[in-house]
């Protein structure tokens, strides 16, 4: 379990990412902050383009950003959503093509989901929690 301090900047990292999400079809604005083993913060958001297959979320940004520049292993990630101009008040927990990519590099017992509103009041899960029998590497 990551220490309240690194879980309370990995949701302000989150929030970070969160103001440069492009969204002008949902107005969705969904920031992350992924954390590789070293301690390295990966910032991302989400990117929409307007054939929306194409859209990326903000956990898939960050992940590939990190991936591209060599990192591989990661052991949590902070996510925060909710419509552009409004207060977050829930959180917003990822789409299943992020749970599985997560589970490309994260330990399905010990990775940490943070889901947040803001630093104060957020939730924790693990990988295995978010994405039971989960298909992996090994598996094929
Ligand atoms: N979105 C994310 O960025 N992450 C998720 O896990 C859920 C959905 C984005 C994709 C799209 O830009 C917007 O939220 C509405 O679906």
């Amino acid at each position: 379990m990551l220490q309240e301090n690194m879980i309370k900047e990995l949701i302000i990292k989150s929030l970070e990412a969160r103001e440069q999400s492009y969204c002008p079809f949902s107005e969705f604005a969904v920031g992350a902050a992924l954390m590789a083993e070293d301690g390295t913060i990966w910032k991302g958001c989400n990117v929409e383009i307007s054939g929306l297959g194409a859209t990326c979320c903000a956990e898939r940004t960050a992940i590939f950003k990190a991936v591209s520049e060599g990192y591989r292993k990661f052991v949590a990630v902070a996510v925060v959503g909710g419509k552009k101009e409004e207060a977050l008040e829930v959180i917003c927990a990822p789409c299943g093509i992020c749970r599985q990519a997560l589970v490309e590099f994260g330990d399905l017992d010990t990775f940490q989901v943070i889901l947040a509103v803001n630093t104060e009041k957020y939730e924790v899960y693990t990988l295995g929690e978010l994405l039971p029998l989960a298909f992996r590497r090994g598996d094929c």
